[in-house]
């Protein structure tokens, strides 16, 4: 089985943004945290990031036929971005949408996901935990 995770903008940040908010993780620890753990969960991971709605977007529809699932941190695009949720339903591919932060606890903007409705689900508030959780999500649906 074949994952692909998707990042978007200010992610790249991660390590120095706001780390009272996202921790001092940066992305590629991240990736490298959730490559070990795919690897003992015996599930193939493709990772990339893109602070650009359109590579975001393009990134989705190539996922058809090579990906079971996304797991996908849209950042702020979560909240606004119809392009991104058009396009996750488009492919049809189960997506799990993934948060560092506890995006209903924060600023009212934040409380909204224009993707959720075309997800699985959400898992938010876990830090890199996130990542990890939905990794296993996918694990146990598929054994
Ligand atoms: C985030 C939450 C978003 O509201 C924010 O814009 C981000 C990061 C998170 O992982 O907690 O960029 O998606």
């Amino acid at each position: 089985m074949r994952v692909f995770v998707l990042n978007g903008p200010n992610l790249n940040l991660l390590g120095t943004r706001k780390p009272e908010i996202y921790g001092t993780t940066t992305l590629a620890d991240i990736e490298q945290q959730m490559r070990h753990r795919a690897e003992q969960l015996g599930i193939a991971m493709d990772f990339m990031q893109s602070n650009h709605e359109g590579s975001l977007i393009d990134a989705i529809h190539n996922a058809k036929g090579n990906y079971q699932y996304l797991i996908i941190n849209a950042g702020a695009y979560t909240h606004y971005s119809y392009a991104i949720r058009d396009a996750i339903e488009s492919v049809e591919i189960p997506a799990i949408e993934i948060h560092l932060s506890n995006i209903h606890a924060r600023e009212a903007f934040r409380h909204d996901s224009v993707l959720a409705p075309v997800c699985v689900g959400q898992i938010c508030g876990f830090g890199v935990k996130s990542y990890l959780l939905a990794l296993q999500y996918v694990a146990e649906m598929e054994n």
